[in-house]
């Protein structure tokens, strides 16, 4: 079993999109390990997103990341990742497939409704951001 870290973000929160994408998460077959609900300080979002501290979009992504609350979880499944990122669909929502969470509850490319991480290193990382071992259960 593979874990990885999924964020609802503040554009979906907001909207209160959160409900219908975590029935999306249980339906598609993960377990949530770990769930939580935080607002982020710019710090902490700029800690988070630091591999990406140099692309011209960090200030405005971290920014929008600290601008409310998001949901951050830890979801189990086989291929845990892989699967995460299908089920959310591009970056772009306008380029994610229709019927996936981003194209059905992004915005844009900066406030496309959920997170995933895109290797099991950057998961192992990403969880242990907002979760220690003994909150996973
Ligand atoms: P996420 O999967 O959270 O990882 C980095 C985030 O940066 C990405 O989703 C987008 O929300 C945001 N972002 C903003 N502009 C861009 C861009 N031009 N290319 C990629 N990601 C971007």
């Amino acid at each position: 079993m593979e874990r990885t870290l999924a964020i609802i973000k503040p554009d979906a929160v907001e909207k209160q999109f959160a409900g219908p994408i975590i029935q999306r998460i249980e339906a598609a077959g993960f377990r949530i390990r770990a769930m939580r609900r935080v607002h982020l300080s710019k710090a902490e979002a700029e800690g988070f997103y630091a591999v990406h501290r140099e692309r011209p979009f960090f200030a405005s992504l971290t920014a929008f990341m600290s601008s409310g609350p998001a949901v951050v979880m830890v979801l189990e499944a086989d291929g845990a990742i892989r699967k995460w990122r299908d089920l959310m669909g591009a970056t772009d929502p306008s380029k994610a497939p229709a019927g996936s969470i981003r194209a059905d509850f992004g915005s844009n490319i900066e406030r496309n409704a959920t997170h995933g991480s895109d290797a099991p290193e950057t998961a192992a990382f990403e969880t242990g951001y907002f979760f220690a071992g003994v909150d996973l259960v």
